[in-house]
């Protein structure tokens, strides 16, 4: 499920805007300058494709993507439960506490769901858009965006991430992060 609530960032329980419209999410993104799209493959992608599957099934798409926005630099990320490894469960805690803590990047932040669930938290112009991506979303946020990521309680995504630079993924976090006071995408999930 694909999901906008807007709240603003002094009242977390304050809902301005919740909606699951494509149309409206993607209206209200382009207002703070965020383009929302959606992708689908070429071919039907079988569970657990590896990444060169992946990037064929969606080659124009990325091809375009990159060209458009200068992005020299793309990867897939794959978080999840697999592979099994005993290590994985506290590797995977301390990835998702580390993207909750606010921050922003020198690069765009573009982001293409292949399979899964995560949620943007974009703090811009005295609000908080809570944006739930799923299979088939791109979302592309200017860089310098105040923004956190919340991947939930059993992260689960792979994501086509495009850079312009090779360390664009580098977070510069700020003193005084308000995200703790806001919903988690678990708790954004459960009061459907
Ligand atoms: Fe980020």
């Amino acid at each position: 499920m694909t999901l906008l609530q807007i709240m603003p960032e002094d009242a977390p329980e304050t809902v301005q805007l919740r909606t699951e419209d494509l149309d409206v999410i993607r209206e209200k993104l382009l207002r703070i300058g965020v383009r929302f799209e959606r992708w689908h493959a070429t071919h039907r992608l079988p569970a657990g494709a590896d990444d060169s599957t992946i990037m064929r099934a969606y080659r124009s798409h990325i091809a375009h993507t990159r060209t458009e926005g200068g992005y020299g630099f793309v990867d897939i990320v794959h978080m999840g439960p697999t592979p099994a490894h005993p290590d994985r469960p506290r590797k995977t805690r301390a990835a998702r506490k580390k993207f909750l803590a606010e921050h922003f990047h020198d690069d765009d932040v573009v982001r293409f769901f292949v399979t899964g669930t995560g949620c943007f938290y974009l703090h811009v112009a005295g609000r908080v858009h809570a944006v739930v991506c799923t299979a088939g979303d791109l979302l592309s946020v200017p860089s310098r965006t105040v923004h956190w990521f919340d991947m939930g309680e059993r992260p689960d995504f792979t994501a086509i991430r495009f850079f312009q630079k090779e360390d664009g993924w580098v977070c510069r976090f700020l003193p005084d992060s308000i995200s703790a006071r806001f919903p988690t995408l678990d708790d954004l999930l459960v009061t459907t």
